[in-house]
């Protein structure tokens, strides 16, 4: 038995996705810049995509940039903001994804602005005074960047309560939805924001294809300078399979969003539930209770015999996980996520993130294979 417990990392394909794919690659080629009915009916595919997904967040569709996923939706809002706003303060958290905090960095260094890093508590929530206090001392143009939920931990940030207290202050705010689009309900009309960001493979979509809402009142100029696509935002000719394929997901995640959200908590309680029964001391990261990522479960383990290797020993079993973010597992420093909660020493965290595709019999296998690990085998 094989068993994928690393959807946080990416998601497989929806086989419907997959077919449309198939279907629309055999169909249509025209290049959606083109005049020609072919070129139309490219575009055409694009536009469509794009009211899907406009209609999806509440945005309108002038709102919507395609993008290469999330890491360029991410560069985008903040180097853009950064050239084309005048922000000059970045307000971010040590527990962002590389994407958003490498970027940050890069802008400090080349660009001279002040970045700050919100504190955050053990649990890895933003500490809200912090926020504020930060936010009172920023000189100048300020953007928030602070991720709906946490790829590693699982733990949701209120977006709409850092989107009020961004507008208090009158700062931008940018949040990375990567791991919360298609699987949580999020309307930018009950949110104050100016920027999020989606990436089509973490719900079922393909690789290398993502999107970036920009509130229209953001008058931002191109992120890429080409031919003039995305509306002069992004130049390059679409990836108009990958965008076909990405609108076709985010449909099918929307409407299944309840169906699939309450079979992935099953799996995932019942994955703890045993984890609890089965190995003494072992812990979970970040928040437990309502509302957490429901397709991440962040675990730590105790000392053990294999506790060091066990990421090797779990794909050696056959199961894939990470520990941490898929980005930082080959990391010698470990997981910048886990060092700013701190871990318990001798303790290592395993990611194990679900999606709707998982079984409990996956679980069951995963854990006599867990079991087996720390010599807890009769
Ligand atoms: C929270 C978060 N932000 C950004 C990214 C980067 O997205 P992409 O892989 O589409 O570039 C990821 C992917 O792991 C993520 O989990």
């Amino acid at each position: 038995m094989r068993v994928y417990f690393d959807n946080a990392a990416t998601t497989p394909l929806d086989p419907r996705v997959l077919n449309l794919m198939i279907e629309k690659l055999r169909e249509i080629h025209g290049n959606p810049s083109s005049i020609h009915h072919l070129g139309r009916s490219s575009r055409n595919e694009i536009e469509m995509a794009r009211k899907t997904v406009a209609q999806a967040i509440g945005a309108s569709t002038g709102e919507i940039f395609f993008t290469s996923g999330g890491t360029e939706s991410n560069n985008f809002a903040l180097k853009c903001a950064v050239r084309d706003l005048g922000v000059n303060t970045i307000i971010t958290s040590p527990i962002e994804h590389h994407c958003i905090l490498h970027t940050a960095e890069c802008l400090q260094k080349y660009n001279g602005i002040d970045l700050q890093l919100v504190k955050i508590d053990p649990l890895g929530r933003v500490i809200m005074d912090d926020l504020i206090s930060k936010l009172q001392k920023a000189k100048g143009k300020t953007l928030v960047s602070l991720m709906h939920a946490n790829n590693e931990i699982g733990t949701i940030a209120n977006i709409t309560q850092i989107g009020e207290i961004c507008r208090e202050h009158g700062a931008y705010f940018h949040s990375d939805t990567i791991q919360t689009i298609g699987h949580f309900p999020i309307n930018v009309n009950n949110l104050n924001i100016s920027f999020l960001s989606g990436s089509a493979h973490k719900f079922h979509g393909p690789k290398g294809v993502g999107f970036i809402y920009i509130n229209s009142d953001n008058l931002l100029k191109p992120f890429i300078d080409g031919g003039g696509q995305e509306r002069n935002m992004r130049g390059g000719t679409e990836n108009l399979h990958g965008i076909i394929a990405l609108g076709k997901a985010l449909e099918i995640a929307i409407n299944e969003l309840e169906e699939r959200k309450a079979k992935i908590l099953s799996v995932r309680e019942y994955m703890k539930s045993k984890l609890v029964e089965t190995i003494p001391d072992v812990k979970f990261n970040g928040v437990q209770e309502d509302p957490f990522l429901y397709t991440v479960l962040s675990v730590s383990f105790p000392p053990g015999p294999k506790t060091e290797l066990m990421p090797l020993a779990l794909d050696i079993a056959g199961i894939c996980a990470s520990g941490g973010s898929a980005c930082s597992s080959g990391s010698e420093k470990g997981s910048h996520v886990i060092n700013t909660i701190g871990e318990l020493k001798g303790h290592k965290t395993i990611r194990f993130s679900f999606s709707h595709f998982n079984t409990k019999e996956e679980v069951d296998f995963a854990m006599e294979k867990i079991a087996e690990m720390f010599e807890l085998v009769s």
